[in-house]
């Protein structure tokens, strides 16, 4: 028996108990005629101590000898310390060890396996089996587990099936590129991993299934930021015979649930918002709606005033800084640079101080009055001591960098709370979205969001107004969830491609499968996704994915752990009917 014992859960009460622990040795002080080892493993960390009084000789020089992150058996009574920690749940016992054996011994790790550890971020990821040893990431770790299980528990109890769909398939257009894979029995052909299970879990309702749910990788080979990994996990659901209404309840509840659950939050007030009024009132489909600054917009009272930057945008926008008349002149500029940088894109701001005697001061006196100004203010529900920052230019661009500098203030103001959460839906998105780049149509959601009752003609005149049934559940400023009400017959769904720039040809060969099915009785359905990785690290107070995932990828894409993307050998390319690479 290798324990008896964790090393978390000896107390006072367990005083004179023999026990056997194993773990690791966090540390160890050797006074020459006592020595005290702290051994740690997942569930805490036990104070072991070997004297020369009471302790055999060569047990004593075998613990002198322990190095850090030893692996070893200790067997011993329990006994009072003499100082205790009253921080520490183990913090009033200790070990005195009898038998110490050594399971395995460790080179010194590359960084410290403490809570602040001297390791950078790559080379906790280089070596991510020590980096879990940590409390940060093995709590994470511990936490998404928890979140999962209580998932599981949600949609089973509420009549959900948990059914695994294939990884290897045919790929399905997302938005992302797929990851693809060859295939060695059929020469010169690729498999694609899933970007969603969503073709699949529309066949399950055509199956009969009704209820399904999935915690399931997905693979996407965009560009990584800190809410995006090439793998993820989606909690995947799709229901037949259901509307939006129906839909948008369960996961409500499900995420009151989890709030109630894993963080104690009890949340009745669950927004509804139309994606119309979430791009006004703040620039962006995932608002944050802890905090106000809200969007005023004010072409009315803003052009026309011989401000010529103003006159010739298309929207002229502000948002009410709190506080913010306390900014220097040159904190000011700072802001203005921030929002001139590449990456917010804005070419300049303007600003109106909001004095406490209820008179303004702004950037453009020379052409705005008092009266100007108060409007302003007004718009922007700016008070004496705020300041209105403006932004002015084209729609789509100008509402995305007013949304990036509303998120910067508020990062700053600390009107982000980790701890408080504020989820709402935004729905009725567009249904098609256009690629300025292109020029085309492509579907906001997927190919295979309904549009909403009545709008199908719309395709036809005006495509880009034509709103879906389609919705996002977003919590503290971050999508965690995006679903739709279905297509589920053929001419509709025939109809979509067409729109999409798909010839007939082209929709039979990549979806002819699902508009087969469609023709067999497929019943009304609809279903969303939230991500797992997401939700978790949001539920956890944080925003980085990568802290919640035992084994992520860097920013290039890259297991620097296991050194993955690697070259396959030539005898492997050949295998698979691949161009042997001649550099190799
Ligand atoms: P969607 O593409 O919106 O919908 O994805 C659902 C949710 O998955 C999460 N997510 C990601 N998380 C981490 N890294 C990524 N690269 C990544 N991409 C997406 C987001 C997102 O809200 N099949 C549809 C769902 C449906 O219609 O039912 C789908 O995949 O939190």
């Amino acid at each position: 028996m290798y324990r008896s014992h964790n090393c978390g859960e000896l107390n006072a009460t367990h005083i004179n108990t023999e026990v056997t622990l194993s773990g690791w040795v966090q540390k160890s002080r050797d006074k020459g005629f006592i020595v005290w080892v702290d051994l740690r493993d997942r569930y805490g960390v036990t104070q072991l101590v070997f004297d020369e009084e009471r302790t055999s000789k060569e047990m004593m020089e075998r613990a002198q000898k322990l190095g850090r992150e030893f692996v070893i058996q200790v067997k011993g009574k329990v006994i009072e310390r003499a100082s205790k920690n009253p921080n520490m749940p183990t913090g009033e016992i200790e070990i005195l060890v009898s038998e110490l054996t050594i399971l395995n011994k460790a080179i010194v790790p590359p960084f410290t396996i403490e809570d602040e550890t001297d390791g950078g971020e790559d080379l906790r990821m280089k070596y991510r089996y020590l980096d879990i040893r940590r409390n940060p990431v093995k709590n994470n770790l511990i936490f998404r587990s928890k979140v999962s299980m209580e998932v599981r528990n949600f949609l089973s109890n509420n009549g959900f099936i948990e059914v695994e769909t294939p990884y290897l398939i045919k790929s399905t257009p997302e938005g992302a590129r797929d990851f693809v894979v060859p295939s060695r029995m059929n020469e010169g052909e690729f498999y694609a991993l899933p970007q969603s299970p969503q073709t699949f879990k529309q066949l399950l309702m055509v199956g009969g299934m009704d209820k399904y749910f999935q915690i399931v990788k997905c693979f996407r080979d965009e560009d990584l930021r800190a809410d995006r990994q090439p793998e993820f996990t989606q909690i995947d659901c799709e229901m037949a015979f259901v509307e939006q209404e129906d839909i948008l309840n369960i996961f409500e509840n499900l995420t009151r649930h989890l709030l109630k659950e894993i963080n104690g939050v009890e949340v009745d007030k669950f927004p509804r918002m139309l994606f119309d009024d979430a791009m006004r009132l703040y620039g962006n489909d995932k608002p944050d709606i802890r905090f106000g600054m809200e969007f005023g917009e004010l072409n009315d009272i803003a052009q026309h005033k011989d401000f010529g930057v103003f006159n010739n945008a298309e929207l002229v926008v502000g948002i009410a800084v709190p506080g913010g008349n306390a900014y220097t002149r040159k904190e000011i500029d700072k802001l203005i640079d921030w929002v001139k940088r590449p990456q917010v894109g804005a070419l300049g701001m303007v600003y109106s101080r909001c004095n406490d005697d209820g008179s303004f001061k702004s950037s453009v006196d020379k052409f705005y009055d008092q009266e100007d100004l108060a409007k302003w203010a007004e718009r922007t529900g700016a008070k004496p001591g705020d300041l209105v920052c403006v932004l002015s230019g084209p729609t789509n661009k100008v509402r995305a960098q007013l949304s990036a500098l509303r998120m910067e203030l508020a990062e700053r103001l600390g009107l982000r709370k980790p701890n408080e959460f504020a989820p709402l839906w935004v729905i009725d998105f567009p249904l098609l979205e256009l690629d300025e780049e292109t020029g085309h149509y492509h579907a906001m959601h997927h190919p295979f969001t309904s549009p909403k009752p009545g709008q199908l003609e719309l395709l036809d005149t005006d495509p880009g107004a034509v709103k879906a049934n389609a919705y996002d559940l977003v919590l503290n400023g971050n999508e965690i969830g995006g679903g739709s009400i279905r297509i589920h017959d053929k001419e509709t769904q025939a109809t979509m491609f067409k729109h999409l720039g798909f010839t007939p040809e082209e929709a039979k060969e990549q979806f002819g499968f699902l508009m087969d099915a469609f023709q067999y009785g497929a019943p009304p359905h609809g279903g969303l996704a939230f991500g797992l990785d997401r939700l978790v690290s949001i539920l956890g107070g944080q925003e980085t994915i990568r802290d919640f995932i035992a084994f992520p990828k860097n920013n290039s894409g890259r297991d620097v752990m296991i050194d993955a993307p690697a070259p396959i050998d030539d005898e492997q390319l050949k295998e698979l009917s691949l161009q042997v690479n001649i550099n190799n």
